[in-house]
């Protein structure tokens, strides 16, 4: 089906002197060049987005961590934050002075990560129930965390579901059909059921939150409110895994946060938004259950041969990521890998 709205035409221009050099600065300061592509407006609200007053800087005190990686008194949410990689996030931004409302559906698992994380911290962890594959529960969500804040700081777009696996290796052509097409489990609603919580799911919750995510630079010196949604090695890898409909939705989830930062900054919302591909980290998803403090364990020894670290993820590998996309204010549009090198030796699609 077309678009419904007409894309975006860009109209070829004469103006534009040759050999000129099209810098950020000569398009800043020469508004009589029309643009001839996309990127004129693009670098003009790119401007806007991340100037700051920051000048060469001589003070050594600016360049300490916790200046760098401030999120103290940040107001956070992040969804799946009750087990998993959620709750790695959860602590590393609590810990270091957030207020963090953690949403998922499961009252107890967010009531007991508050519990055992949230006591003798500089920040705070609210537990909040909320499906958010349900456009309704999001509305609620957004109203419920109006209500208590003026802003958003930072949107962790974490929940995420994996519902098949299949056996992709065969010796023929009817033997790899009959693994694939005849296993009952692989259906159309079970691509849709992984579709809905792992794509759209980011895209309304990131669109539902844009007057909150706004607001965070007002109330944050410097701080652009910033959305980090949870893609995955899987988006990127040729191999399927032996979960076509788990990678194909995270394929998507890369794609998604690269058009809704695109749209945000042309329309010069001083939001950022990124993805996080983690490689294999412990989790309910991966390890099939959490203990009584909510945290899962892979043995190491599973991923000595597989991953060039020789280990899975650990807690501190996600903490540092997660710091690092949510408090560098030059970092947009990206999708940042933390895998141990899972994608150097698997090798990415295209
Ligand atoms: N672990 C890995 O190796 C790995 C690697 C790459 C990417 N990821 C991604 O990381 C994210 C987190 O997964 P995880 O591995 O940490 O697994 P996990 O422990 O199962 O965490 C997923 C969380 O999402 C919540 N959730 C699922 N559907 C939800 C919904 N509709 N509404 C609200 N919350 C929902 C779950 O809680 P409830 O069931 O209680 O709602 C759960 O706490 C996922 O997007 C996953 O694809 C994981």
């Amino acid at each position: 089906m077309p678009p419904k709205f007409p894309l975006r035409t860009f109209k070829p221009s004469l103006q534009v002197p040759r050999r000129a050099t099209l810098t950020t600065s000569t398009l800043v300061h020469r508004p009589s060049i029309t643009p001839i592509t996309a990127a004129h407006s693009r670098l003009v609200n790119l401007k806007s987005h991340f100037s700051t007053t920051m000048a060469p800087n001589n003070n050594n005190q600016d360049f300490k961590l916790d200046k760098l990686f401030n999120v103290q008194g940040k107001v956070a949410l992040i969804t799946g934050g009750g087990s998993g990689i959620g709750l790695m996030a959860t602590q590393a931004l609590a810990t270091n002075g957030a207020k963090v409302y953690i949403v998922g559906r499961t009252e107890e698992k967010l009531e007991r990560v508050s519990e055992v994380y949230g006591k003798d911290i500089p920040g705070q962890i609210i537990p909040v129930t909320c499906d958010v594959s349900k456009k309704d529960e999001i509305k609620k969500l957004v109203e419920y965390i109006s209500s208590k804040e003026k802003c958003l700081c930072i949107l962790f777009n974490n929940a995420g579901i994996s519902l098949n696996t299949q056996q992709t290796e065969a010796k023929s052509a009817e033997e790899m059909s009959k693994n694939l097409f005849d296993d009952e489990n692989e259906t159309f609603e079970m691509w849709t059921d992984t579709y809905r919580t792992n794509v759209p799911q980011l895209f309304f919750m990131t669109t539902a939150f844009l007057p909150l995510l706004e607001a965070a630079h007002k109330h944050n010196d410097n701080f652009s409110g910033t959305v980090i949604n949870n893609s995955s090695i899987s988006g990127i890898v040729k191999t399927s895994q032996h979960h076509f409909a788990y990678n194909a939705s995270k394929a998507a989830a890369i794609h998604l946060t690269s058009m809704l930062a695109n749209e945000i900054t042309q329309n010069g919302l001083r939001i950022r938004v990124n993805s996080v591909a983690p490689g294999v980290f412990p989790s309910e998803m991966t390890a099939g259950e959490s203990d009584e403090n909510q945290k899962s364990h892979i043995p190491r020894e599973k991923y000595e041969s597989k991953v060039p670290a020789a280990r899975p993820g650990e807690d501190r590998d996600m903490a540092n990521a997660i710091l690092f996309l949510a408090t560098n204010q030059y970092l947009n549009g990206q999708t940042v890998a933390v895998d141990g090198g899972y994608i150097l030796s698997a090798g990415s699609g295209p």
